[in-house]
């Protein structure tokens, strides 16, 4: 999987430097849809795993806010590790991308901002449910 293939891509997030701190904004115009929610996963324990999931429609954007954390991604095709560890760099994932988080830094803090509300209709936790669900996709 390409990174930055239109279903997965680094995105720079505007860093503002001072001598008092950095600050990063996330507007309108860093991700490719509006925001509707955002949320944060924070104290994971050592091995502990997240996601585990795909979505239907949602786009989401994570941001290691604190710490590091792996994306594993996987198109169906093929699968992708992709390692944040910066404030000021985010992961858009586009949706019909199975994605697993994990190797959690000690008091990291991962950001989610997500184009929709929670639905859990919009999940799909099964991955060979995913696997049909992104073969026919592709076929379609
Ligand atoms: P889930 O999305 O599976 O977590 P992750 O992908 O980070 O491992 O959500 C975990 C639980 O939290 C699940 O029971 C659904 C609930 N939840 C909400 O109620 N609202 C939300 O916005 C999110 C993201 C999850």
């Amino acid at each position: 999987m390409e990174i930055n293939n239109n279903r997965i891509q680094i995105i720079s997030i505007p860093k503002i430097e001072e001598r008092r701190g950095n600050l990063s904004v996330i507007e309108h115009d860093t991700v490719p849809f509006d925001i509707k929610r955002v949320y944060y996963l924070y104290d994971v324990p050592s091995g502990a795993e997240r996601g585990g999931h795909a979505h239907k429609k949602l786009q989401q954007f994570l941001v290691a806010l604190s710490g590091s954390f792996d994306v594993v991604l996987n198109d169906g095709r093929e699968s992708k590790n992709i390692t944040l560890n910066k404030p000021f760099e985010g992961l858009l994932i586009k949706p019909g991308i199975w994605r697993e988080l994990q190797n959690f830094s000690s008091g990291s803090v991962c950001l989610v901002v997500a184009s929709e509300v929670y639905i859990e209709d919009d999940y799909i936790r099964d991955f060979e449910e995913f696997m049909s669900y992104t073969t026919h996709k592709q076929k379609n």
